[in-house]
């Protein structure tokens, strides 16, 4: 039997109530994952409405596809830092809404094989995009010590990072760390166990963004929002930890200061307690809407 994964859409009403202005608009969403928000969307949309979806996982747009199984959705197997072209070559002149739901979904954090699980051991995999040669034991075994002290300072917000980096440098001396399971082990070795959250979190974090250029992405995504929405429309993103939350925060103050934006959200939003109880991976979510103005 196949194993049938699930990913809960987190905010999904909240975020149709700011995006969805238009009945027959075209949306871009930008993380399609297994499609869950864009199923919520297109159930409150007009028959004529788009919605344009962008994953780099192939795996996951395939079930999004069969799961929406709507004609009203073209789904792109492409980074969301492509959506400019993609509507460009399309003739769209922008969207009316963009939502980007950062980070990963529980089907790719749930799936052992994919590597991104620091509860089940799995490859050193952690790829989006399965066709990309950057795996993170590429990462661990190859990149030098001062990359590894870098990623897991900037990108796991590691203090130990050079502790931890080093013990990286002796371990694949020894032989190539190939697991999981191996990568949680050296980190144990070196930063032990303190409380709840396991030593090896942050390297963790810290490797996944490290190998699928995530934080260039929302750079390279917020920079070039006008050529994704259109003026009127809006744009939603659900942060999942502080990096990419401060991010998004100061590239929509910078966008509001602008003129041409102004922020819908003075605030990030938090889940509701009662989203929090039915699926645990909302409570650290982050909603923030922007709407163009010129
Ligand atoms: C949190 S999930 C999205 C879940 C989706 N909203 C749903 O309701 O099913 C994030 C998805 O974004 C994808 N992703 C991450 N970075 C991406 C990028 N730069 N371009 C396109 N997709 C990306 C991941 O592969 C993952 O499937």
């Amino acid at each position: 039997m196949t194993q049938e994964w699930t990913h809960i859409p987190i905010m999904a009403p909240q975020i149709a109530d700011f995006l969805l202005t238009r009945q027959d608009g075209v949306y871009v969403d930008g993380t399609l994952g297994l499609g869950g928000h864009t199923k919520y969307f297109l159930s409150r949309l007009g028959p004529q409405a788009r919605v344009l979806g962008f994953d780099k996982d192939e795996e996951a747009l395939k079930m999004a596809q069969e799961r929406v199984a709507d004609t009203r959705l073209r789904a792109f197997h492409k980074s969301y830092t492509e959506a400019p072209s993609v509507l460009n070559e399309l003739g769209i002149d922008g969207a009316d809404g963009a939502l980007f739901d950062l980070g990963l979904s529980s089907y790719q954090l749930d799936n052992p094989v994919r590597g991104f699980s620091i509860m089940a051991d799995g490859p050193l995999d952690m790829r989006f995009d399965l066709q990309s040669p950057l795996t993170a034991a590429v990462i661990v075994n190859e990149w030098p010590m001062a990359e590894l002290e870098r990623i897991l300072k900037d990108y796991g917000e590691e203090r130990n990072y050079t502790k931890i980096a080093l013990a990286l440098m002796h371990a694949r001396r020894e032989t190539p760390i190939k697991t999981t399971a191996r990568l949680k082990e050296i980190v144990e070795s070196v930063s032990p166990r303190r409380g709840k959250t396991h030593p090896a979190t942050q390297t963790f974090q810290a490797l996944r963004i490290a190998c699928n250029g995530e934080l260039d992405a929302v750079e390279q995504a917020m920079a070039s929002l006008e050529k994704v929405v259109r003026t009127g429309g809006r744009a939603a993103v659900l942060t999942f930890h502080s990096l990419e939350d401060r991010l998004v925060k100061n590239r929509f103050k910078a966008l509001a200061q602008s003129g041409a934006w102004k922020l819908v959200t003075k605030h990030a939003l938090s889940p509701e307690y009662a989203e929090i109880r039915q699926n645990r991976r909302a409570r650290s979510a982050k909603l923030r809407v922007i709407e163009r103005v010129q």
